[in-house]
Order: structure tokens, then sequence, then C-alpha cells
């Protein structure tokens, strides 16, 4: 546990994931609390808070004194109508849930978001967690030899992986169509680096995703997929994990750059709602000073 001046934060595992109490989201926090938080998020990639019985508002207010929020699109998910920048991830017996697959929020897109700030509104009595891995410390944990490898490689990363899947068949139904058409015309498949320095620690960490990473550049497919499936399974060990249990009221806020994240599909056809706002540019993280990126 380690006392940051305004805010107590409580390590989950050795790598990822703190819990953070002595905050009340429905006021109005001074600066000093939202850079501690933002400190907190930094080093463990994710922060969890507990019993924050807030409105939309409060929620899409709270996620703004971080950075600017992305305007939410009905398309793979629904849309709060009275808060513009919400998205409703609702599951229930007619929509079996399907988030059960390792991401990170927007890794298809040019500019994926920064933070994803997620809320319980109706959770199951069991099941329904949310696992959390740090892209750093699988990084860390990678041979010498596999980290010589990685520099420099790029993978492309592609929308239609997973919303052109089976998984994700029925967005697609009635007039939901013409919405995930735009949403895939607007995200051709993209090109990232496979590995990152992260703009706020500094500290490199891997960048894939198994819902979207679709091959490595420059390699033989053949060797791409072996890779890639290496990594997958590597960032998907327990080692570089947690998992959060949800109650009513519980938040979570991950960094996208940081860390993938896995809804755990073990609660249908119970009902599970959650409000989801996307923060599109970290402003308050300082870019760290490094030299990891300059030739030695
Ligand atoms: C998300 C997401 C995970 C969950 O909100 O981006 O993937 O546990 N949700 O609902
Ligand atoms: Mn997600």
């Amino acid at each position: 546990m380690k006392d940051y001046g305004k805010i107590t934060a409580t390590p989950v595992t050795t790598f990822v994931g703190a819990v953070i109490s002595d905050v009340d989201l429905s006021t109005t926090l001074d600066d000093q609390t939202i850079a501690e938080i933002h400190d907190v998020l930094m080093e463990r990639h994710v922060v969890f808070f507990r019993d924050q019985a807030i409105t939309p508002q409060q929620h899409a207010d709270f996620a703004r004194r971080f950075g600017p929020l992305r305007k939410a699109r009905r398309a793979a998910f629904e849309v709060l109508d009275d808060v513009s920048e919400m998205q409703v991830l609702i599951n229930d017996r007619e929509r079996p849930p399907n988030v059960n697959h390792y991401h990170s929020d927007g890794i298809f897109r040019t500019n994926p978001e920064f933070g994803s700030i997620l809320l319980g509104v109706e959770v199951p009595i069991a099941g329904g967690d949310t696992i959390f891995t740090s892209l750093a410390a699988a990084y860390d944990g990678l041979s010498d030899g596999m980290k010589e490898y990685l520099a420099g490689l790029s993978a492309v990363n592609d929308f239609m992986k997973l919303h052109g899947s089976p998984a994700k068949t029925r967005s697609w139904k009635g007039d939901n169509f013409a919405r995930m058409d735009a949403m895939r015309q607007d995200n051709p498949p993209v090109e990232h680096p496979l590995v990152k320095v992260h703009p706020v620690t500094g500290r490199k960490h891997l960048y894939l995703s198994e819902s979207f990473t679709t091959h490595v550049i420059g390699v033989d497919l053949e060797e791409s997929q072996r890779v890639l499936d290496f990594l997958f399974r590597h960032v998907a060990k327990p080692e570089y994990q947690c998992r959060f249990a949800w109650q009513r009221h519980s938040m979570a806020f991950w960094d996208n750059r940081a860390a993938l994240h896995y809804a755990v599909a073990d609660y249908w056809p119970a009902v599970r709602r959650m409000n989801r706002v996307t923060i599109v540019t970290d402003e308050i993280g300082t870019p760290a000073v490094t030299t990891l990126s300059k030739p030695a």
C-alpha cells in the first residue's frame, strides 16, 4: 500500500493493477488528486475504484479531467442518449457476452485512444470479471534474443479481424450493418510497431492484440504466424495479469498503451451492463525524457 498524499493505492498483483481508495468520484477532485491517480495509472496500467455511485455525466466529467473524450458512435456498442460520449456494454439472454478476447481499445485505429473508464452498472452475482495484462511486464519477460528480433518490427492491426469474425455476427444485423460498415471504412488496416516506448513512463512494452493483429510486416507469413502465436500466448500468462471481480458501482480505468484486457464470458444468461468512456489523448502525462529509442 502506498500513500500518495491525497489517495491510497493498493497493488493487486506484482506487475499490474491498483485499488485506489479515499476518493469520491461524485465530487470535483482537486488537481493534485487527479495527478496522483494518473501517477498510479502510469505505474500500474489499470486502477480500480469501489462504490462509486455516480451518474453518467459525473463519470464523463471525471474522465475529461485526463483528456478529451471520444464521441461515442453506435456500432459494436450502444450509446447513452443523454451523454454523447458514453457507450453502454449490455449483455443478457438475447445478447450473450462476446468481449472475451485480449485487446487494447482502439489498436485498430491510426491514433488509438489513451484510456478507457468502465463502470459497473448491473453486474452478475458471479462471473463477468475482467482480466488485465501488463504489456510492459510481458515485454520484460522476453529473452534478450526475442527482444532483439522484435525491435523495429511492425504489425498490421485490422478492425475486421475481430468484427468480421463469427463472434461479432450480431453486430451486423439489421440497420446496424450501415454503422458497422462506416466503422470499417473509417478504420482500414493500420501498422503499429510491435514494441513501443511508453510516452510517459519511457518503459518498453509489447503492442499487439490477438483480436486485431493480423501479421508481422516484412517476414514470411508462416514466420509471422508462429511469432504472433508465441506472443499471443506469452501476453496471456497469469504472471503478467490481474483479474478484477466487479461489483455494482466498481470502476476500472486503464491505459490502453500499456495493458490488454479481456472480459470473461462466464455469466450468460445473467445480465451485465457497463458504461464506458474513452479518453483520446493523455493531457496529464508529461513525456518521459528517454534515450531508449536513440542509437547507442
Ligand atoms: C471495454 C471492454 C471489458 C468488460 O469496455 O472496452 O472491453 O469487462 N470491456 O466489459
Ligand atoms: Mn475493450
